[in-house]
């Protein structure tokens, strides 16, 4: 039998990185979940492990180089390699374009861009010893279209989608394969309390599958693209949004 894949993801504490780490636990690899909540990273750590996962929780803040230095120095101590990377962890501020705050503006890029960033510059470096690895980084369908109140969001998403074919051309030398899923809706317990009736009857309205999507199907393009399945796949952004972002006019008349 082949040795465990290490697989870090980082946000994996509930909704989509919790349903991606499960999955790779689920698969018999070894699983580290990252994320800055303790107690419900705890409970997530708790959770899979109860279902038979090998599994480890590390606390640690994405929006702060000193966190992730750190992070991987332990990684590489404990583990000496690491197969792959899911960038899940993300954050959204919420408001016009003309309100966003100069610090809520520089959070969100922190986390959601320059954290992925640096993450990824760990791992690639961890990686290339080993010559080989995948890094899956997490988008959103905001990375290339605009709704409202989503600046901050969408910059800092869009730098992703960029900065994953930059890595891909790069890192491919060092046997390395970067890529990223694009989430439409999906059907998160924070989702699923905070849109509105309104805010989600738009939302099937503009989707062609009109249905949310759920964390397993996330979970599950993240696993083929981190898998052999994919090994000729680098440079890719996977939307996984019910059609939301290829839609044009949505009536047959
Ligand atoms: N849910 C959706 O509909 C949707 C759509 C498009 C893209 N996405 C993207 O998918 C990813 C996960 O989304 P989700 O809906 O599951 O999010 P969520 O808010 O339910 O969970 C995010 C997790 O990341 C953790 N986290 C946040 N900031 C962190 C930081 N600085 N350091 C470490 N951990 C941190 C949180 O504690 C939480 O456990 C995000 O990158 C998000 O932008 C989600």
């Amino acid at each position: 039998m082949s040795e465990p894949r290490i697989i870090v993801v980082t946000g994996a504490a509930r909704g989509i990185g919790l349903a991606t780490l499960a999955c790779f636990a689920r698969d018999g690899d070894t699983v580290v979940a990252i994320d800055q909540d303790g107690p419900a990273l705890d409970r997530a750590v708790a959770e899979v492990r109860a279902a038979g996962g090998s599994i480890a929780g590390r606390v640690a803040d994405i929006g702060k180089p000193d966190d992730i230095r750190d992070l991987f120095a332990q990684l590489a101590r404990e583990h000496g390699r690491l197969d792959v990377l899911v960038n899940n962890a993300g954050i959204v501020a919420a408001a016009p374009a003309l309100e966003t705050s100069l610090a809520d503006w520089q959070r969100v890029l922190a986390i959601n861009l320059t954290g992925t960033f640096l993450c990824c510059q760990e791992a690639g470096r961890l990686m290339g010893v080993q010559g080989r690895g995948s890094i899956v980084n997490v988008s959103s369908h905001s990375a290339i279209r605009g709704s409202h109140r989503r600046a901050a969001y969408a910059a800092s998403k869009g730098g992703v989608e960029a900065l994953t074919r930059v890595l891909a051309v790069e890192l491919a030398e060092r046997g390395i394969r970067v890529n990223a899923v694009a989430p439409g809706p999906i059907e998160t317990p924070q989702v699923a309390t905070g849109h509105s009736p309104a805010r989600r009857q738009a939302w099937l309205d503009a989707v062609p599958l009109a249905r949310y999507g759920t964390v397993d199907e996330v979970a599950a393009t993240i696993r083929f693209l981190a898998s052999e399945a994919a090994a000729y796949i680098t440079g890719q952004v996977i939307r996984i949004d019910g059609g939301f972002t290829a839609a044009g006019l949505q009536s047959p008349v």
